[in-house]
């Protein structure tokens, strides 16, 4: 192997230096950012509309397209589409939502914030997604919605889901953050609930840099969505300042700040337009992973289901101490160390003393979910990854769990 500067270099011994180069530390996560993007941007810059205007509706149009949808509606973030959507549903205290313990705070947030009770139910260990058995047995008079979470790209059991959801007329919120080309039986995640609800989060498969669309069915959630995405402001208040003459605007409830902004949807729109070969490169990385890693102490992803598109969103590895001689967080700081940048997703929901407090919550009464959480480690998955970077990441893994 030849480093930057173009010495060479034998990387995955002992004893020698870093994998990586001291000053070429390899963010992870980090976004590949074309030309297309920085002109669109520079062009938002230039042409004085910064806020919410054309090219998020766009953006919006863009993505209802490539999923197939009816409504799209561009928020701030993820987080926002998950409360927005939570809303549209009109949960009232003690509703209860269900959800996974193997997902970002954001999704049991959003129920709080919603005013509903969140529930939890363990995961399947081996895809790492909510069990729609263990859901199933969850459903109490009170339910109200399930919120299944596509973690790290992986489709849930959608077949499954929507029945357990059918028996009791219960709502179905997708948490699609990892899941933008996820698919299931040929359709798209995101459109088998009532909403689905994706991030462009700067690690994302599509970025704007903070981001978020909830697509839905129903012109009326679609609608209400947006209105509380300004403030409560009736419909279309972005325009209130175009070439059309001022505008009049009434607030009809109040809602919240949760709009996406052209300089956002000025970068989606491009990287939109990049999923297939961005998607490509991931699997491609993916394969090599598996591939280099295939002798290695560690538990690598599971097969992807027959029938289904996995998102390539995350590369998640297992760490078990007594099989791989070292823990966890061990491996997190020799991974730092060789300069690779890693993740963790997630530790489990119960691990977090607010939840733990509000709920009662604790780790183990969520066993698989526990288990995956203190043993889980991301490794860089970026299709920004040149083949050297790739390569790196493979030597530092290996050399890790080796000495
Ligand atoms: C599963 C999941 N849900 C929700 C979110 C929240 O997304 P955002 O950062 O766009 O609010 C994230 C972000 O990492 C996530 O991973």
């Amino acid at each position: 192997m030849r480093d930057r500067e173009g010495g060479a270099r034998v990387s995955g011994r002992a004893g020698s230096g870093p994998v990586r180069p001291a000053g070429r530390f390899l963010v992870f996560g980090a976004p590949a950012i074309g030309d297309a993007e920085v002109a669109e941007v520079v062009a938002s810059l230039r042409s004085g509309w910064l806020g919410t205007g054309p090219k998020v509706a766009r953006f919006e149009d863009d993505f209802k397209t490539y999923k197939g949808a009816e409504h799209a509606v561009a928020v701030s973030s993820c987080t926002a589409a998950l409360h927005l959507s939570m809303l549209a549903l009109r949960l009232r205290p003690g509703d209860e939502v269900i959800t996974t313990p193997m997902t970002f705070c954001a999704t049991v947030n959003a129920i709080i914030h919603a005013g509903a009770t969140p529930v939890l139910v363990d995961i399947d260990p081996v895809t790492m997604n909510i069990d729609p058995q263990r859901a199933a047995a969850a459903i109490t008079p009170s339910t109200r919605a399930i919120v299944p979470v596509h973690f790290a790209g992986r489709s849930c059991a959608m077949d499954e889901l929507l029945e357990v959801a059918a028996t009791r007329d219960l709502a179905v919120i997708e948490d699609c953050a990892h899941a933008i080309e996820t698919e299931y039986a040929g359709r798209k995640a995101g459109t088998f609930g009532d909403f689905g609800c994706f991030s462009f989060y700067v690690t994302k498969n599509v970025v704007t840099g903070e981001g978020g669309m909830v697509l839905t069915s129903r012109e009326d959630h679609a609608a209400r969505i947006k209105i509380l995405a300004l403030h409560g402001m009736s419909k279309d208040a972005w325009k209130r300042f175009s070439d059309e003459g001022y505008r009049h605007y009434f607030v009809t409830e109040a809602g919240y700040k949760y709009n996406m902004t052209d300089l956002q949807a000025a970068i989606g729109i491009h990287q939109l337009a990049r999923i297939e070969p961005n998607w490509e490169r991931r699997r491609q990385i993916w394969q090599r992973y598996l591939e280099a890693f295939d002798d290695l102490p560690l538990t690598l992803p599971a097969p992807t289901s027959p029938n289904t598109r996995h998102a390539y969103h995350l590369f998640t590895v297992l760490v078990d101490e007594e099989r791989a001689g070292l823990s966890r967080d061990a491996f997190l700081d020799a991974m730092t160390t060789e300069n690779i940048g890693v993740g963790v997703h997630y530790m489990s929901i119960p691990e977090h003393p607010f939840y733990q407090e509000r709920f009662g919550w604790q780790p183990q009464d969520y066993p698989h979910a526990m288990r995956v959480g203190r043993a889980t480690v991301s490794l860089p998955l970026s299709p920004a990854l040149n083949d050297e970077d790739v390569a790196d990441v493979i030597a530092a893994v290996t050399k890790v769990l080796r000495r």
